[in-house]
């Protein structure tokens, strides 16, 4: 079902005090009349507490920033997609620039964490998008269409319903520099119609694509107002209370 979303990347930050200090600033602040769905991407070791505070919450929820791509075992250092799910959390995030630039996961290794993750019922939130010399070189909407059909197109369309796709330009996350508005729509678009062709336009129609890359207070607003970009995967403004809560109320 396609929704509003505006999820919160915590990325490796907030110390436990902090995260949940945070946690509890964004629900006092939360307008009762909420109508997106928020997600608290914390770290590993805050996501069972996180989840607990949340769980009587309307519209709140949480996701994993990784998932192991094995189902379990000897993996020292490893979170299965079973042990995230077993503490009730919805989501998790699969294919981050960050993991795959710094970790090298391959398009292999996210579809099978997105294999792994659907099995046990955890819902995907999937990362694509191009860094700055491939936009340059115009050879994005290849590169993006690659990762998406690569790790994602093996999929039943039962199961596409239970991914959320989030474009993050690479050149975009941290840096303070957003697509413009228009520049983030023709890759949703773009997006969207691949999709399409894929699992037919009712599939497509009903994929959330979120946009993530310097989304902030200022800009929010214009980015979720175009036709194809459905919220947000917030970095740096997710860490502060006001920031996090005004891009929510951008919608
Ligand atoms: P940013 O990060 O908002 O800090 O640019 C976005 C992301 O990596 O999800």
């Amino acid at each position: 079902m396609r929704k509003n979303i505006v999820a919160g990347n915590w990325k490796m930050n907030l110390k436990r005090d902090e995260g949940l200090d945070l946690i509890n600033d964004v629900i006092n602040l939360l307008p009762s009349d909420n109508k997106v769905e928020v997600v608290f991407a914390p770290s590993f070791i805050h996501l069972y507490k996180v989840n607990k505070m949340c769980l009587n919450l309307d519209k709140v929820n949480t996701a994993s920033q990784n998932v192991s791509k094995e189902e379990r075992g000897a993996f020292t250092g490893e979170i299965s997609a079973e042990i995230i799910r077993s503490a009730n959390v919805k989501y998790t995030i699969i294919g981050h620039s960050e993991r795959r630039e710094y970790f090298k996961e391959t398009n292999e290794d996210l579809k099978q964490k997105v294999d792994v993750s659907l099995e046990n019922n955890l819902e995907v939130i999937f990362c694509c998008g191009e860094s700055l010399d491939q936009r340059e070189e115009e050879v994005h909407f290849n590169w993006i269409k690659i990762q998406i059909s690569e790790s994602l197109f093996h999929l039943s369309s039962d199961d596409f319903r239970k991914i959320i796709i989030a474009y993050e330009p690479i050149w975009a996350i941290g840096t303070g520099v957003t697509a413009s508005s228009d520049q983030a729509e023709e890759i949703h678009k773009f997006i969207r119609e691949i999709i399409a062709q894929k699992y037919g336009d009712e599939i497509a129609n009903n994929t959330s694509i979120l946009y993530g890359g310097s989304c902030n207070p200022t800009n929010a607003r214009d980015i979720f107002s175009k036709d194809n970009i459905d919220g947000g995967l917030i970095g740096g403004a997710s860490l502060n209370a006001e920031s996090f809560v005004e891009i929510i109320k951008s919608f």
